[in-house]
């Protein structure tokens, strides 16, 4: 057994037990959702003894700084202190400042955040609501550096997408936290062949990270695939051509993955899988640099297709759309 202490409070860990584990187990309440290191719901802040090796991996410096670590990838070491987090020394406030319908599923949300914020298109937020329920949003634009563009799908029984797409209001007070997440581009892929593949909404931050490196200067070639079920679903269609005929370096397809009829949309449509498209349209080499962005199932599969093909995962970026409950009591 090891002790810890967290508020105050005992807790005898197990061999093998994170902290989470352990208070969890102990039926005290705690925030979180992924248990992997992924979702940051579970940070505590380390107040004494001496701080685990591993903790605080992959957390931004600013939470760092401030002591944070996560509870699910914290080892017990014996005395160490730990305290819970109130919210409000992670989330910001914020406003919904507009609403607009995309698709009869997708909406354009656009929030106010109470502060700047440093993120870039491909990373994402949690927002919270009146009540503390909490979801996971991916950024699409960043318009200033505190006006935040989001594109929402409306989950079949979704509780926080139902609400925003048919209670809240114009104005209505949020909390945010982040950004997360490393699905984002930087100036060091200047020179990269860039493969940025959205399904389903995932093209508004699949379109958010093309819009970025092109803002950068990006120098290589760049290829953006919206991976749609429906024709009705290529909400961005006219916008991605647009971009393409205004930039000599950027090619745009869209493809069709379900079985309906394409029509004639335009010459860029395509009936095919974007991953598998991509994969055979662009032979491994060390600068392929591939963004895979939207639903969680199509994401992991398509990690997993162009993993096999055999793009370095160093250079495999992916934000799946979560969607899980980060309240005490996770969904499970
Ligand atoms: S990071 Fe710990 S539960 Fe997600």
């Amino acid at each position: 057994m090891t002790t810890f202490f967290f508020d105050g409070q005992a807790y005898d860990a197990k061999k093998g037990e994170s902290v989470l584990d352990t208070i969890v187990r102990s039926g005290n309440p705690i925030n979180y959702s992924c248990k992997k290191g992924a979702c940051k719901t579970c940070l505590v802040q380390h107040v004494g003894g001496q701080l685990p090796v591993g903790a605080q991996r992959g957390l931004s410096v600013r939470l760092k700084t401030h002591k944070y670590l996560c509870a699910c990838q914290c080892a017990p070491v014996e005395g160490l202190k730990l305290k819970a987090v109130m919210a409000q020394d992670l989330f910001m406030g914020a406003r919904l400042l507009s609403r607009v319908l995309l698709t009869n599923n997708t909406m354009k949300l656009v929030v106010k955040l109470s502060e700047m914020m440093d993120c870039k298109p491909g990373q994402y937020l949690h927002i919270r609501r009146f009540d503390g329920l909490t979801r996971s949003y991916a950024i699409a634009r960043v318009l200033e550096g505190n006006i935040i563009e989001l594109h929402i799908n409306r989950k079949y029984n979704g509780q926080f997408s139902g609400w925003l797409f048919n209670t809240a209001s114009i104005g209505e007070k949020l909390l945010v936290q982040g950004p997360f997440g490393q699905c984002r581009y930087l100036n060091d892929y200047q020179q990269d062949k860039l493969i940025v593949i959205g399904h389903g909404a995932g093209i508004g931050a699949a379109l958010g990270i093309v819009e970025q490196a092109l803002a950068q200067g990006h120098v290589g070639e760049i290829y953006l695939y919206h991976g749609a079920r429906n024709v009705a679903e290529l909400y961005l269609n006219k916008h991605c051509l647009a971009l393409m005929m205004a930039h000599q370096q950027l090619t745009y397809t869209a493809c069709i993955t379900g079985s309906g009829a394409i029509g004639s949309v335009d010459a860029r449509c395509v009936q095919a899988q974007p991953s598998e498209l991509a994969a055979s349209q662009h032979p491994v080499k060390p600068n392929n640099r591939i963004f895979l962005c939207g639903e969680p199932a199509a994401v992991v599969k398509a990690q997993q297709q162009v993993f096999l093909a055999g793009f370095n995962v160093a250079n495999i970026h992916v934000l799946p759309f979560e969607y899980k409950d980060l309240r005490v009591v996770s969904r499970g």
